[in-house]
């Protein structure tokens, strides 16, 4: 079908992130199980105009998720090429309807650059034109968490993020996640580039435990695990993210940011990729509803501290993608 595509483009959790090495291009090869969640930006395209363009509504916008809606608008015209038998790639009108906080280690702007990529294609009735390889290339381009967003589901992500195996989802039952993204700035560049330096002298490898934590829930995943099995998990989990202490010496703020949160919950906290966003889990939507108002009431009073520019943003989703496609 071609003319007005519209999808959504879910947020990521890292559940584990282990890092296993440095790479020869600078990038870390990874272990780490991904999970989508229901939270998600639209993203539509419509064929029209003179070039593509971009225009983004939301409470929290920011440049760098609008470059990768352009860029994989362009990625994809890159891909189907031009000449007899090929469609015309015509201009797209894209509309982002942006609720993922962005540069917030949840994979928004990934995840909308992904959206594009794929949407584009359908937008122009391309999608045969380009085999799973080449979008799968293109999206590696994009950036290291988009080949994620492009499979779509539960997967153990390895490499630089270029891998995606697809895992089973949850065989029962619903998570309820707590989103915590306190308004402080830690650039990914930053946090693996500290890692690198506090690793060097071990082959670039973040902590064995973590690794082993990864690997563990991977192949949970592959067994089939249900929602009460991944929530009594929950403490080692928190535990399962090399990059918590590179974020947390960054911003040493985070530190106590956490403990404050795990004090007001009673529940182990952690982080998603590179941080700053913290979460937890919970046995329904309805738990983690109530857990964020107590979050909330603790922020007002003082009880959990607001590093940075204001109080940290509360959200409250479930683990599993809502489908992505809402028309074409
Ligand atoms: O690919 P992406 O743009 O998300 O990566 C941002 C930065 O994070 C890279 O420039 C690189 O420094 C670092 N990175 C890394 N290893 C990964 C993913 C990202 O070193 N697997």
């Amino acid at each position: 079908m071609t003319g007005l595509v519209v999808r959504l483009a879910p947020a990521k959790l890292n559940l584990t992130l282990a890092v296993i090495g440095r790479r020869p291009d600078g990038f870390h090869d990874l272990h780490s199980v991904f999970v989508p969640l229901a939270l998600a930006d639209r993203l539509s395209l419509a064929v029209g105009g003179r070039t593509d363009t971009l225009h983004v509504d939301g409470p929290d916008t920011g440049p760098t998720d609008d470059n990768l809606v352009l860029r994989g608008i362009a990625l994809a015209r890159a891909a189907v090429g031009e000449g007899p038998g090929r469609p015309v790639t015509s201009p797209l009108a894209a509309r982002l309807e942006k609720r993922i906080p962005v540069a917030a280690g949840l994979g928004g702007g990934s995840s909308d650059g992904a959206a594009a990529l794929d949407g584009s294609l359908d937008a122009w009735g391309a999608r045969d034109l380009v085999d799973d390889d080449r979008r799968l290339a293109a999206a590696a381009t994009l950036g290291s968490d988009v080949p994620f967003f492009l499979a779509g589901g539960a997967a153990l992500v390895e490499g630089r993020g270029e891998r995606v195996q697809p895992l089973r989802g949850l065989t029962s039952g619903e998570v309820g996640v707590v989103l915590v993204t306190p308004r402080v700035a830690v650039r990914t560049p930053d946090v693996y580039g500290l890692f690198a330096g506090a690793a060097a002298a071990g082959g670039g490898a973040g902590d064995p435990s973590i690794r082993q934590s990864s690997e563990h829930l991977a192949h949970e995943f592959r067994a089939g695990l249900d929602a009460a099995g991944l929530l009594a998990r929950a403490g080692v989990l928190a535990a399962a993210n090399d990059l918590r202490r590179i974020a947390e010496f960054i911003v040493p703020e985070l530190i106590g940011f956490r403990r404050a949160l795990m004090r007001v919950t009673g529940r182990p906290i952690a982080m998603t990729g590179s941080g700053p966003t913290c979460f937890a889990l919970y046995a329904s939507r309805a738990d983690a509803e109530s857990a964020a108002t107590s979050i909330r009431k603790a922020v007002a009073d003082g009880g959990v501290p607001s590093p940075g520019a204001g109080p940290p943003g509360v959200i409250v989703t479930t683990i599993g993608a809502t489908p992505g496609e809402i028309a074409s």
